[in-house]
């Protein structure tokens, strides 16, 4: 079932789980996070960056998650992650996107309002969910200033100025992730009471990006089968289960499913020198990547909630 995010995330806000965003470019990682969230009983939201649509092509990319969506039984929702501009929002409107972001934290507080109203106004006006963000999502430096890390993580009441002003359907936050395999340097930590704050003001569902767990099973796996990923660290489950607690309703989790899919590879291919079946090769890759989602959905708590 082809959804927009208003089908599935205030109900997650309100009863205190998330929906995982899952990023794809091709097809096994689409047919292993949609068959994933079926055996799960989870609602789920297929994401695509904009690099991803120029790598498999906007056509193929919607029509293939579209048909995916329609076919099953579970809530799936179609998402643009980090729209930089109105243009590429519109033709993902365009191609069936039933939700799309558009990522002008960059910008000031004024032009961020204004470019997301641009863009609400044009969703809105076909169904299509919007999420916004505000604050920067920037790796949070040890050796930043305190002031300079404060600048970084969304303000609670711009926070609600903006969520007022622009009439978005989703909001990200930043708190302390970042996105990639190598999020912190010494403990992982993220602003909690920040976020409490902003939960407490705004009332719409949270996003929260740079959530992957980057779980050390998986970076052993890797290195195991010659990789070399030292150092790789992600956000702990507590943490994520803190974050949901406090109003995030919508995780984004990408660098988990890449590990998972070369993890995958690599195995295959140091075990199968022989092979050279490309559906052999990326069967393995398949394979833990439904393992990384159901485990993603469990710890968000949307396991059952379809
Ligand atoms: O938010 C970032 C996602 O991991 C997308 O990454 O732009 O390389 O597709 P990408
Ligand atoms: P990760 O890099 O932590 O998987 O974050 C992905 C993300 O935020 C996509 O928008
Ligand atoms: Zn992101």
């Amino acid at each position: 079932m082809l959804v927009n995010l208003n089908k599935i995330l205030p109900r997650a806000r309100r009863n205190g789980y998330a929906v995982g965003a899952f990023n794809t470019s091709n097809l096994e990682i689409t047919q292993a996070i949609i068959g994933a969230a079926e055996v799960l009983k989870a609602p789920v939201i297929v994401a695509t960056s904009e690099k991803a649509i120029r790598y498999a092509g906007i056509e193929n990319i919607s029509e293939m998650v579209i048909g995916m969506a329609k076919r099953t039984k579970i809530p799936v929702t179609l998402h643009l992650d980090h729209g930089k501009s109105y243009d590429l929002c519109r033709e993902c409107i365009k191609h069936g996107y039933t939700s799309v972001m558009i990522d002008a934290s960059h910008l000031p507080f004024k032009e961020n309002v204004k470019l997301t109203r641009r863009v609400v106004r044009v969703a809105h006006a076909k169904r299509v969910t919007v999420e916004a963000e505000i604050g920067r999502l920037a790796g949070i430096e040890d050796d930043l200033a305190v002031k300079e890390k404060d600048a970084l993580y969304t303000d609670p009441h711009e926070a609600k100025r903006f969520a007022e002003e622009t009439e978005c359907d989703a909001l990200a936050v930043a708190i302390g992730t970042s996105h990639g395999a190598y999020k912190f340097k010494g403990k992982p930590r993220l602003r909690i009471d920040i976020l409490k704050e902003i939960a407490g003001l705004v009332h719409i569902p949270l996003v929260l990006h740079g959530a992957s767990g980057v779980k050390s099973k998986w970076i052993n796996h890797v290195n195991r089968y010659g990789g070399q990923m030292a150092h790789a660290r992600g956000v702990p489950d507590d943490l994520i289960r803190q974050a949901v607690r406090n109003g995030i309703a919508k995780i984004n989790t990408d660098t988990d499913l890449r590990i998972a899919f070369t993890a995958g590879v690599r195995e295959y291919l140091q075990k199968s020198p022989t092979d050279f079946d490309p559906r052999k090769i990326l069967g393995l890759a398949s394979e833990f990547i439904r393992e990384v989602v159901a485990d993603r959905n469990t710890v968000f708590g949307s396991k059952g909630t379809a």
